[in-house]
């Protein structure tokens, strides 16, 4: 199996945002679209569905059980399909945790620089205040400013908090002391944290992701949620389908409030997607992650040679163990997007050409 075989003549002939946004002879790297070849689970669960004139509204039925079991074997995550809501993407599901969660014109705390929809989403779509706590850089590494997190959440305007984790654009995988720490600072005020964690199946070989959930099992009083999908790793923002996990202390709450037709925005080939993925995307996820892991190393390599460095460093050096390979931002993100994503790149550059030599590679 090669899932890296798409030639340039063939990805411009695809139509999809990535490669429709910019004219023919822009060379397209602005979005969370990857370049592989679809998982043949996902392309054959699609394909027969094609073959059956399967096109009708979804039916999720079957998707709380397909993640509960993705989750316990990748994290000995235990999540109870009961728990689980299926709405169409992980941007609308942060959303509608907003909404019924929080008082309107509430305070919301996100940790730039991060996806800039962020931004967006709890100001335009959640009509929420945004209350920023930048992340802080400690021994060379972005992480979470513990301090400034307990300072807003005093702040009874503060309601909730968007955690992005793994974070993007820096890549930090979030160690599980820190986020147990947010969850005690989180009970502690009563603060809705909501955890995007659309990347988590794609964090590098090295790292290991904590979901947040499970880190905070049995924290008497905590109110929060999860966001996943399996868009990212696998490739299939487009058909829409991600899932929203809540703690027991909120599940009822959000079943009564979020309303039918938002999980009518769920599209019924997302259904499809997702079960392949779940049930059987693992060889082609594993070979999705070698590749990144090769290309990241390839990158830093040829960066660390322009600057005249020597091949023997170059070749233990990465420009950022255990990031997930997406830094988001670009057209159509919001009013960020398109600073944020040369932004992201020069801040990725820079990473680079000081070049972490290989006794110096650490995971977060
Ligand atoms: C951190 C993060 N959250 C959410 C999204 C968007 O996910 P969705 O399309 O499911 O809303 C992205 C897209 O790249 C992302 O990077």
């Amino acid at each position: 199996m090669s899932i890296d075989r798409e030639g340039l003549a063939s990805l411009r002939g695809r139509t999809s945002a990535k490669w429709r946004f910019y004219p023919p002879e822009v060379l397209p790297a602005w979005v969370a679209e990857m370049d592989f070849t679809l998982a043949e689970p996902i392309a054959r669960a699609l394909h027969d569905a094609v073959d059956r004139s399967d096109t009708g509204y979804r039916w999720a039925d079957e998707v709380p059980q397909a993640l509960s079991t993705f989750t316990r074997a990748e994290w000995d995550w235990s999540v109870d399909p009961a728990n689980v809501i299926v709405l169409a993407d992980v941007m609308s599901s942060i959303a509608q945790a907003l909404v019924h969660l929080t008082d309107a014109g509430a305070q919301v705390v996100i940790n730039p620089p991060v996806y800039p929809p962020f931004f967006s989403t709890v100001e335009k779509v959640s009509a929420r205040q945004v209350r920023e706590v930048p992340l802080v850089v400690s021994d060379g590494a972005y992480r979470l400013d513990l301090a400034g997190l307990e300072e807003a959440f005093s702040d009874p305007q503060v309601q909730a908090y968007v955690l992005c984790s793994p974070h993007n654009p820096t890549g930090t995988v979030h160690s599980e002391s820190d986020l147990f720490a947010v969850a005690q600072l989180a009970s502690a005020h009563g603060v809705v944290v909501i955890a995007d964690e659309i990347h988590a199946p794609m964090t590098l070989t090295g790292a290991r992701h904590h979901p947040f959930l499970s880190v905070v099992d049995g924290l008497v009083g905590l109110r929060a949620v999860s966001c996943v999908s399996a868009s990212k790793t696998w490739n299939i923002p487009g058909l829409k389908c991600a899932q929203l996990v809540a703690s027991d202390s909120v599940v009822e709450q959000l079943r009564d409030v979020i309303p039918l037709e938002a999980t009518f925005g769920v599209g019924h080939f997302g259904v499809l997607g997702t079960l392949a993925a779940y049930r059987d995307g693992g060889p082609w996820r594993a070979e999705m992650l070698d590749v990144l892991d090769r290309r990241r190393r390839q990158l830093a390599e040829g960066l660390y040679r322009l600057r005249g460095g020597s091949d023997d460093l170059a070749a233990g050096v990465v420009p950022s163990v255990g990031a997930p390979a997406h830094a988001g931002g670009g057209p159509g993100c919001g009013a960020d997007g398109e600073g944020a994503t040369s932004g992201q790149l020069r801040a990725a550059l820079r990473g680079a050409r000081r070049g972490p030599r290989p006794d110096q590679l650490r995971h977060e």
